[in-house]
């Protein structure tokens, strides 16, 4: 079945990281924006870099949401509850919502090095409060650095997936697998995506210290735990 993944706030260097290494892919794209002028000026720069052949596009993220059933959110978490309750309307029955949230203290004035809590457990959480019933919420890519991300080097990371839907956590299982060097692993429950938005704060202050793009790897689990194999 073809599909176009829908990149929510997809113009900033984390929808943008994604939207380039799915291209490449040959996944087909379309780059969300509260402007579709500068959604399709995002596409413009990807299809620069992944080829004339890349199927990509921009729009406004209502009409990019409408379009998909899989759908990638990368906003700031200040922004989320307010962007899914206006969208709310726009999503389909059952889509898919990929949520990459991490509610760092910096979205409002703290250390970017640290979390905020959220009551609901964890950005992704929340999000799964604010979205229709049906649409399932996948938490993913928190810990892969979109610095690397927007380069043309493989991504030596493993991305940890979770959501309680297991269809949904393995169509995204799958779609972190495109990007070369990637590892995909199913992490579990929704309600683990808490600890995965907090190892992002942690991969920051590494950053910061060391001056790098860290990511993580699990090690120790048998092969089929991994995607690709
Ligand atoms: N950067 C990373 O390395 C990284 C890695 C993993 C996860 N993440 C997470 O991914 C998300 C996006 O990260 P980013 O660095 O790409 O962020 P960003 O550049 O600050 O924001 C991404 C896009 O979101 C839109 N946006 C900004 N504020 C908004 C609001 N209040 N309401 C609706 N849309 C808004 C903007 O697009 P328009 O103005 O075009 O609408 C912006 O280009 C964050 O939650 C972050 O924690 C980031």
């Amino acid at each position: 079945m073809s599909r176009r993944i829908a990149i929510l706030g997809g113009t900033g260097p984390a929808g943008m990281g994604l939207a380039l290494r799915w291209a490449r892919a040959g996944e087909a794209v379309v780059i969300g924006s509260r402007s579709a002028e500068r959604a399709q000026e995002a596409a413009a720069k990807i299809r620069e870099r992944a080829g004339a052949g890349a199927n990509i596009k921009g729009d406004t993220n209502a009409v990019a949401c409408a379009a998909s059933d899989l759908v990638v959110m990368t906003v700031p978490f200040e922004g989320q509850a307010a962007f899914l309750k206006e969208l709310k309307a726009s999503f389909q029955p059952n889509a898919i919502l990929v949520d990459a949230t991490v509610p760092l203290a910096a979205s409002v004035g703290g250390r970017a090095t640290r979390t905020l809590g959220v009551w609901q457990g964890s950005a992704a959480q929340q999000a799964a409060e604010l979205v229709p019933k049906g649409v399932r919420v996948v938490a993913a890519f928190h810990n892969a650095s979109a610095e690397l991300m927007n380069g043309d080097e493989p991504v030596e990371c493993d991305v940890l997936v979770c959501s309680d839907d297991p269809e949904a956590t393995k169509v995204v299982v799958e779609l972190a697998a495109k990007i070369p060097g990637i590892r995909g692993i199913d992490a579990g429950r929704l309600e683990n995506a808490r600890i995965i938005e907090e190892i992002t704060a942690l991969l920051i202050g590494l950053n910061i210290r060391h001056k790098g793009h860290s990511g993580i790897r699990i090690t120790g689990l048998p092969a089929n735990a991994y995607r690709p194999l």
